[in-house]
């Protein structure tokens, strides 16, 4: 059985629906406070927050747990800023719950839901694994001090781990049953794609006057679907006894917010109403992940690489879902 903390989330519950596909057992443990309980395709679900010991400890009483999928977090770099209490605490007190537990009932896999964040502003792009890790925000921090927390796990404890770096999650399932609801929102393609459902009333782009090619920042936006595919090779690396180790996951492509909002206007046929707004503070002006080590050493491959594609699934989930799973 598989524990997905989070599995009711965005990548979490793409990443359930994949282990599903590949016959595994899922229980999936989330609060529902930011997942939805209609995200979770299957498996069993429990309802529960990390930071409640007795309830993660009964999970692992009840089931037979071989592995954990760990994605349950706090995820707003904005929202970390203001309220780093909320993270410290949720990110790694719940964090730590999860890996006592572990050693308690004796499981020695997890792999871990970090992010570019841990990278900070970058020297360069395409940045690699060994690039230096300096959060400029607590959610960041948290992000690397849980992979610390992983390492020395596996020293003393043994527990092996596989640190996923996420570049910028987007799209959504392609067959178009579970996809990105957040809320509030603030990633920029469900931003465009509301501000063409009439939601909003236009994208505003934050600083036009970074040092890129048009002046809009540039980011690395990887298919959920592709990333869920890097959790399960991951998965299975550990069950034929890999090392502890860290992978970013990205495309290794770089997009700017305009492209963003050219390519959703190719897909949907429709003009963006767009205006310049101020750069949002914390924002690199790059992130592009060099996703080499990912390929080589875990042989993944992005199905879905192109953009156009991964706004089109992102379409079909947010037109016929225009109030996310509420609605
Ligand atoms: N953007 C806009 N307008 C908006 C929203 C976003 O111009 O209304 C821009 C941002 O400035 C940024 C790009 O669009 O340049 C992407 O922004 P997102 O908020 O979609 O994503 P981020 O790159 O800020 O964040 C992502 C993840 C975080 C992670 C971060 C760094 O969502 O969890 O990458 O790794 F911390």
């Amino acid at each position: 059985m598989i524990l997905v903390t989070g599995g009711a989330g965005y990548i979490g519950s793409h990443t359930v629906k994949a282990l599903l596909l590949e016959g595994r057992d899922v229980v999936v443990f989330d609060s529902l406070e930011l997942g939805h309980r209609d995200a979770v395709l299957g498996g069993e679900l429990v309802e529960g927050n990390l930071l409640d010991k007795d309830a993660v400890d009964a999970v692992f009483n009840k089931y037979s747990i071989d592995a954990v999928v760990h994605f349950a977090a706090y995820a707003s770099v904005g929202d970390s800023m203001v309220s780093p209490d909320k993270y410290f605490t949720n990110n790694i007190e719940g964090g730590l719950n999860l890996v006592n537990a572990m050693r308690e009932h004796g499981v020695g896999r997890i792999i871990f839901s970090s992010s570019a964040a841990t990278y900070g502003e970058p020297m360069g792009v395409p940045i690699d694994e060994s690039h230096p890790q300096n959060p400029t925000n607590p959610y960041g921090e948290t992000k690397l001090m849980f992979e610390k927390i992983l390492k020395w796990y596996d020293v003393a404890y043994g527990i092996k781990s596989v640190s996923l770096r996420y570049f910028n999650a987007a799209g959504a399932d392609p067959e178009g049953k579970i996809g990105e609801d957040h809320t509030p929102e603030g990633h920029l393609i469900p931003i465009i794609l509301q501000t063409l459902l009439g939601q909003r009333e236009n994208v505003k782009v934050f600083g036009c006057d970074w040092d890129t090619p048009d002046g809009t920042c540039v980011r690395d936006y990887i298919h959920v679907t592709d990333l869920a595919d890097a959790h399960l090779r991951a998965l299975a690396a550990l069950e034929r006894g890999a090392e502890t180790g860290a992978y970013n996951l990205g495309n290794g492509d770089g997009q700017s917010v305009k492209q963003m909002i050219d390519a959703a206007e190719e897909v949907t046929g429709k003009k963006v109403p767009w205006m310049a707004a101020p750069r949002r503070p914390g924002d690199p002006a790059k992130l592009v992940a060099s996703s080499k080590k990912l390929k080589n050493e875990l042989g993944w491959q992005p199905k879905y690489p192109d953009v156009r594609t991964i706004i089109e699934h992102a379409w079909r989930w947010h037109s016929t879902h225009p109030q996310g799973y509420a609605g």
